[in-house]
C-alpha cells in the first residue's frame, strides 16, 4: 500500500504540530524529517531537539533523512529523541554496513539513500538489512526542485532486484514528487512517497494530501491490474 511521507521542510516551522496534524488529516501516515548540516548539503534545517518536540506532538512514525557528513554522530541522539526510521546517504558512509547495524541496535529501522548520480548496484550487499531504500529524484538540499526522470528507471531496477533477491524492503522516493509526477513514480514501483511543496500550502494542505493520495492510489491500482493481465 502506498503511503505519503510528508516532508515538513515545506511546512511552517513556527506551527509544526498543527502542520503535521493537518497533513495527517489529509491521509499522510509518515513524517519525513530532513536533517541538514550545511556541509553535505549547503542548507541547515533541524536536528534531534526538533525530532523530540515532534515526538511529543504526533504518534506517526518519524522518518529521518540524514543529509549530513557524519550520520554516525547523530544516531544515539535521534534514537533518544524518538525517531523511528533513519536513512543515511551511501555517499558519506565509509562503513555503511556498520552504520546500518548501529541504527538497528538503537531500536530504529535502518534505510539507505542514494543521490541521482549514485548507481543502485552500490547497495546490493546491504539490501538484506534495510527497511527501505530512498531514491533521490533531485539533488538533495532544497525543497521545490524539479523531478529528475532518471529516478524512474532506478526505482524499476531496484524493484526487479528486490524480486530476484527475494527481499521485501520498501522503496521510497524523494524530490519533486507532486501531483503531476506521482503517478509515474508509483507505476515504477515506489511505495513511500516523500512530498513537501506539493503538500504544504496555507489553507490547502489537507486537500493537497487528499488529492495526492487519490492519484497515488489510482496509479497503484492500475499497476496491479497491469500485473494481473501480464500473468
Ligand atoms: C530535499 C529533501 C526533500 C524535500 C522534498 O533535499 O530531501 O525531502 O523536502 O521537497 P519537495 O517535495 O518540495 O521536492
Ligand atoms: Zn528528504
Amino acid at each position: 500500500m502506498v503511503e505519503l511521507a510528508f516532508s515538513i521542510l515545506a511546512a511552517d516551522f513556527a506551527h509544526l504540530a498543527d502542520e503535521v496534524a493537518t497533513a495527517e488529516r489529509g491521509g499522510g501516515t509518515i513524517v519525513h524529517v530532513d536533517v541538514m548540516d550545511g556541509h553535505f548539503v549547503p542548507t541547515i534545517s533541524f536536528g534531534p531537539p526538533v525530532v523530540k518536540s515532534l515526538r511529543a506532538a504526533t504518534k506517526l512514525p518519524l522518518d529521518c533523512h540524514l543529509m549530513v557528513d557524519n550520520p554516525d554522530a547523530l544516531i544515539a541522539d535521534l534514537a533518544a529523541a524518538g525517531a523511528n526510521m533513519i536513512s543515511v546517504h551511501q555517499e558519506v558512509c565509509r562503513h555503511l554496513h556498520r552504520t546500518l547495524q548501529q541504527i538497528e541496535r538503537h531500536g530504529m529501522l535502518p534505510a539507505v539513500v542514494i543521490n541521482p548520480a549514485t548507481p543502485v548496484d552500490t547497495l546490493i550487499e546491504v539490501l538484506p538489512m534495510v527497511h527501505h531504500v530512498l531514491i533521490m529524484s533531485v539533488n538533495p538540499g532544497y525543497g521545490g526542485q524539479k523531478f529528475l526522470p532518471l529516478a524512474l528507471e532506478k526505482i524499476a531496477y531496484l524493484k526487479e532486484i528486490r524480486h530476484e533477491m527475494g527481499l521485501n524492503f520498501r522503496i521510497e522516493v524523494d524530490g519533486g514528487v507532486a501531483h503531476d509526477t506521482v503517478g509515474l513514480v508509483v507505476e515504477s514501483g515506489a511505495d513511500m512517497l516523500v512530498a513537501g511543496s506539493a503538500i504544504f500550502s496555507p489553507g490547502k494542505t489537507e486537500q493537497n494530501a487528499v488529492e495526492f493520495l487519490k492519484l497515488a492510489r489510482a496509479a497503484e491500482e492500475a499497476a496491479k491490474q497491469e500485473f494481473i493481465e501480464q500473468e
